[in-house]
């Protein structure tokens, strides 16, 4: 019989095996410059998934997936019953990704499963480690797709139905992506849980330049997304006077301009970025009829964003020229702050296994903001090499993912006895 929970499973986390399965995984989607591209239900996500679920088995795991494509690993508890604790983040990547963002957070999770399993602790609450669908929007849409969709279920078929730049829908490349995988239970989504807890790398420089490798975070800044077609006319770029011209490289350029002012902020806390720039027909002798360019803009306060973002349609018309323009935002998310049992819980664990740990905020989003509406929600940050991510140069260090892992198991713990 299993001894009765008891409070720690963090000496039986292997740093070598959490590295060990970070560089397997490393492996899919790997490029030239060290980095991954591994976009959301890729047929590098769909690898990704099933080595995944074959480490789960392995173990012993029961694996299931809901509509989305969202997987769900189970560790059973005493009570059956009991709303799970669930812990995870994302196997997609960014197109010139790192080894280490949103993997970190469900290998974490599986470390803590197994760390739980050998150390012989029953937990009354099931345990449950989810690869979230699509957190990073570089494919399709607007990201935390599988967080969104568990906790409202109503965007299930808006979410379905969106396509990426190739025309090729969700649903389509989900199929793509079950086809590939092995069989699997389905999971229902907007089930209760008590309890969600994501581990992530800190994605800035905080942690590792004050010299702490947990960072029990207090909040999540909210963002708005924005589409912007600037529409003018093809023509010849030989032929084709100014005054005739209605060019969209010199409108978009001179909206992109304008923004830049708008958004710089003279204590420097706006984050502004335009991502994706797309010309069409990209032709070195046409003078370009189409623009879209993204925005995306961030904030830890609400006023900022709604002040800011409500002048970016404004900026965009006032620079048009002769050339027209649609704005569409494709997501507004809300600033998210993180208390209660599951900040607590991180916190008396870390002080309790002695780790330098720092409270901060995280400008990076993550499915835990979606999860915050649904159970008490908290993470635990832990350090990249000069807050690098989204770069394929992203970097950590094994003992940091390891400690990060420790206080995870210890942390499911008491929640899944609480
Ligand atoms: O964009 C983000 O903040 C997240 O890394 N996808
Ligand atoms: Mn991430
Ligand atoms: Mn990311």
């Amino acid at each position: 019989m299993a001894k009765q929970s008891s409070e720690s499973a963090a000496a039986a986390v292997s740093e070598e095996r959490l590295w060990n399965r970070h560089m397997e995984m490393a492996k899919i989607g790997a490029t030239p410059k060290g980095g991954v591209n591994r976009q959301a239900l890729s047929p590098e996500d769909a690898q990704a998934r099933s080595l995944l679920v074959s480490w789960a088995r392995e173990l012993g795991f029961a694996c299931a997936m809901d509509d989305i494509g969202s997987i769900y690993i189970r560790r059973p508890g005493t009570d059956a019953d009991a709303a799970p604790v669930m812990t995870g983040s994302h196997t997609d990547s960014q197109p010139s990704g790192g080894r280490f963002d949103g993997i970190y957070g469900i290998l974490a999770g599986l470390e803590a499963l197994q760390a739980i399993e050998e150390a012989g602790i029953a937990t009354r609450r099931p345990i449950e480690v989810v690869n979230w669908t699509n957190e990073e929007a570089s494919r399709f849409g607007s990201g935390c797709m599988g967080s969104q969709v568990y906790t409202d279920p109503a965007k299930l078929d808006e979410m379905l139905a969106m396509k990426d730049l190739d025309g090729v829908s969700i649903a389509e490349a989900l199929a793509e992506t079950k086809a590939a995988m092995p069989e699997i239970a389905h999971r229902a989504l907007k089930s209760p849980v008590a309890y969600f807890i994501e581990a992530h790398i800190e994605q800035g420089p905080e942690l590792e330049a004050t010299g702490n490798v947990i960072g029990v975070v207090t909040g999540i800044a909210g963002s708005r997304r924005f589409e912007i077609q600037v529409l003018g006319e093809d023509a010849h770029a030989g032929t084709t006077s100014r005054k005739r011209r209605k060019d969209a490289v010199r409108a978009a350029t001179d909206m992109i301009r304008a923004l830049f002012e708008l958004m710089d902020d003279p204590d420097d806390t706006v984050r502004f970025t335009i991502g994706r720039f797309m010309v069409t027909p990209n032709a070195l002798a046409v003078v370009p009829g189409h623009v879209l360019f993204t925005i995306d803009f961030r904030h830890a306060e609400e006023e900022v964003l709604t002040r800011l973002g409500d002048q970016i349609e404004a900026v965009c018309r006032r620079n048009a020229g002769p050339c027209k323009v649609t704005l569409t935002e494709i997501r507004r998310a809300p600033t998210k702050s993180f208390a209660g049992p599951v900040p607590d819980a991180i916190l008396s664990v870390t002080e309790r296994l002695g780790v330098p740990y720092m409270h901060i905020f995280s400008g990076a989003g993550h499915d835990a903001r979606y999860m915050a509406d649904h159970c008490e929600t908290g993470m635990i940050f832990v350090p990249c090499e000069k807050g690098i991510s989204h770069n394929e140069a992203e970097n950590v260090k094994a003992s940091d993912l390891a400690a990060g892992a420790r206080v995870m198991a210890d942390t499911l713990i008491a929640l899944a006895n609480r």
